[in-house]
């Protein structure tokens, strides 16, 4: 069998509305349903190599061999792609991200995503967005957000074939800005897959699923009607309830730090006073500060002048996962 070979890109999101916690793990199927935007420059590229003179698969991540966990990961998702390829050789995973790993900037969205567009290209099978969201999702649930530009929803849907990502709106329907404030690039102590399994020890947990379909509603016609006074409410709500299900799970999952605190206080003290920015946290201390594109400016300098603040960076709304190069 010849060398079967492609590279695929794609970028990292940001949820509005959270992910956290699925019906079944193994099919990640969520208990509920989520919104994001696609974060342009925030990207991970990915090349797939199949070949039949390998013994087994190899995962590299920006030039170094991983763990054993991380590959097996990687190797049980092309399962999948062999599966429906019909084929039985091994690939070698080459993968490189411009941004910090496992620190809260959802580096398994854009990691899943550029795989599943890759070894799918490689393997010579032509899926349609629908089918790379539902196969990306087998990776990592956000994944399934990042295989389309713009402004997405993965609808929870009522089993695995109906669970995918679908477009709420084109990346040029609203120039919205996320600035990332850091305040750590190390990875966290508890991954968001070792996190979501302890969902069903927090008592506050169900109060949040059961509310997710108005969250999303509303969320949904934020971005629809670019209603920034109504998008900051319901985005900074959504994060506070994923953070008080996290603090309340047993054990209590604590990703914020001091300098997190910093940053969602003179994001609220920046609001009250008409800067259109608000926050969100996903499972690190980061937090997405979310503004219009003429504030961006404004913005990062305001997050650079706190203390605890390491480095601002700044994402546009970002484009689908796009395939590189194909043999
Ligand atoms: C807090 O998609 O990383 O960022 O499916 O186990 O890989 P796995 O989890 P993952 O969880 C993301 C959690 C979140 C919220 C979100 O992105 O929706």
């Amino acid at each position: 069998m010849p060398i079967l070979k492609a590279t695929a890109s794609a970028n990292s999101n940001i949820a509005f509305i959270k992910y956290w916690g699925n019906r079944d793990e193994s099919m990640r199927l969520p208990v509920n349903g989520s919104i994001s935007m696609n974060l342009a420059g925030l990207e991970t590229c990915t090349s797939v190599t199949f070949s039949d003179l390998r013994q087994d698969d190899s995962l590299t991540i920006n030039g170094r061999p991983t763990t054993r966990a991380a590959c097996q990961r990687v190797s049980v998702f092309l399962d999948l792609v062999r599966q429906m390829a019909g084929i039985n050789i091994r690939a070698e995973v080459t993968s490189v991200s411009n941004f910090p790993l496992g620190a809260g900037l959802a580096s398994s969205a854009a990691a899943f995503a550029a795989l599943a567009l890759a070894a799918t290209k490689a393997a010579g099978i032509e899926l349609n967005e629908a089918g790379l969201s539902r196969l990306a999702r087998r990776g990592s649930g956000s994944a399934c957000r990042s295989i389309q530009g713009g402004f997405v929803e993965w609808q929870m849907g009522g089993g695995e074939a109906d669970s995918y990502a679908v477009s709420i709106a084109p990346p040029g329907h609203w120039h919205l800005v996320d600035c990332i404030a850091i305040v750590s690039s190390h990875p966290k102590a508890t991954g968001s897959t070792e996190g979501q399994a302890l969902v069903g020890t927090s008592p506050l947990q169900a109060i949040r699923v059961s509310d997710a379909p108005r969250r999303l509603e509303l969320c949904r016609n934020a971005i629809l009607q670019r209603d920034f006074g109504a998008l900051a409410g319901i985005v900074e709500l959504d994060s506070n309830m994923l953070h008080a299900v996290m603090m309340t799970s047993n054990p209590a999952l604590f990703y914020w730090q001091a300098a997190t605190l910093t940053v969602m206080q003179a994001v609220r003290t920046a609001r009250a006073k008409g800067l259109p920015v608000c926050y969100t946290i996903d499972a690190g201390p980061n937090v997405h500060v979310i503004t219009e594109a003429a504030e961006a400016e404004h913005t990062v300098g305001l997050l650079r002048s706190l203390s605890g603040v390491k480095e601002v960076r700044k994402a546009y709304v970002g484009g689908p996962a796009r395939v590189l190069s194909g043999e």
